[in-house]
């Protein structure tokens, strides 16, 4: 079956680049001779039907605007088989040829089997936790904004000689953490992929301030365990002066990097490509600096390996 028409949605948590993912779905399509729909707030518009024609000057000025113009949504209606059957329906009454999915791969996945329409998934996240791409839409720009917030608490941190613990997004991975962690300068990392004891991490806080260190920054992942508890029990172990910030929601919003514009153009020509070959249900990534494609499935259903190379070098050089 030839694609003429096809359909595109932003699911699950927002990243910055989505913008420039739906822009180059867009006018890749465009540019290939298709028409282009866009549905709203994630699978939410799917399943109630709120479409939208998107042209050319649809996606105009939004390469450098964070969030996502179909905006999003966690979908619960989305994990019940009713609701995938509402979703397929939509896809029909559209006559939607093929799907793009910039984040949301469970739904899509579920999607293409229900209703028989390609699927094509672009990873989109801050927490780069997507298995078979080495990073997604989102990170780059999510590592700097939490890298620049840290910078500024190293002022403080230092005036003060206090222990600085900042917990960072992430889900259940530590992806996020380690590489603000290395980029940071961080005299610890705490990562869910990492077991730790509160008792190493105090013995290593007193031993940086036998070799002179006078603050140190804790660099902990959301997912690593419960920050307030490891701020309190590192303070009353060691005496020192321990303050908490979670750095939260900022990590998911503002001006896309470079890097997230670029990763997002394209993944979003990659992925018109694929449905124009006729593959069904793929995942665009980029591997090595090459942009690739997987099955959409190996992208969620297998789990991420995380570089402890880069972990052991981090903890090094804070020494
Ligand atoms: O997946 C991105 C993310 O920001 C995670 O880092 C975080 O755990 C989660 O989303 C927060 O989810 P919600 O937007 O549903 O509060």
């Amino acid at each position: 079956m030839s694609v003429r028409r096809i359909g595109v949605v932003t699911a699950g948590g927002d990243a910055p680049g989505m913008n420039a993912a739906i822009r180059s779905v867009v006018r890749s399509a465009i540019h290939n001779g298709l028409e282009v729909i866009g549905f709203e707030r994630g699978y939410v518009g799917l399943i109630n039907d709120q479409a939208r024609p998107l042209k050319a000057r649809s996606v105009s000025g939004i390469i450098n605007l964070g969030g996502t113009i179909l905006k999003t949504a966690r979908c619960e209606e989305m994990r019940t088989p009713e609701g995938i059957e509402k979703a397929a329906e939509t896809l029909k009454k559209h006559r939607i040829d093929g799907l793009i999915a910039i984040g949301g791969f469970t739904g899509a996945s579920k999607l293409h089997r229900a209703s028989g329409v390609p699927v094509i998934g672009i990873p989109a996240t801050i927490d780069n936790d997507v298995n078979g791409t080495d990073t997604t839409i989102g990170f780059d720009t999510a590592v700097n904004t939490a890298l620049s917030a840290i910078d500024k608490i190293r002022d403080t941190a230092t005036s003060h000689e206090r222990i600085f613990v900042v917990e960072v997004m992430g889900r259940k991975r530590g992806f996020l953490a380690l590489e603000v962690g290395l980029a940071g300068g961080a005299e610890i990392i705490l990562l869910p992929e990492v077991e730790f004891d509160m008792e190493r991490v105090c013995r290593k806080v007193r031993s940086a301030r036998e070799a002179g260190k006078t603050s140190e920054i804790i660099v902990m992942a959301e997912g690593a365990g419960d920050s307030h508890e490891v701020v309190r029990q590192i303070a009353e172990e060691t005496g020192l002066q321990v303050r908490l910030t979670v750095l939260g929601y900022i990590q998911r919003g503002g001006i896309p990097t470079a890097r997230s514009r670029i990763l997002a153009s394209q993944f979003g020509w990659e992925a018109v490509k694929l449905l124009l070959s006729g593959e069904k249900r793929r995942m665009v990534g980029i591997q090595k600096g090459m942009i690739c494609s997987v099955d959409l499935d190996y992208s969620w259903s297998v789990r991420k390996e995380i570089n402890l190379e880069k972990y052991k070098l981090a903890g090094i050089l804070s020494e």
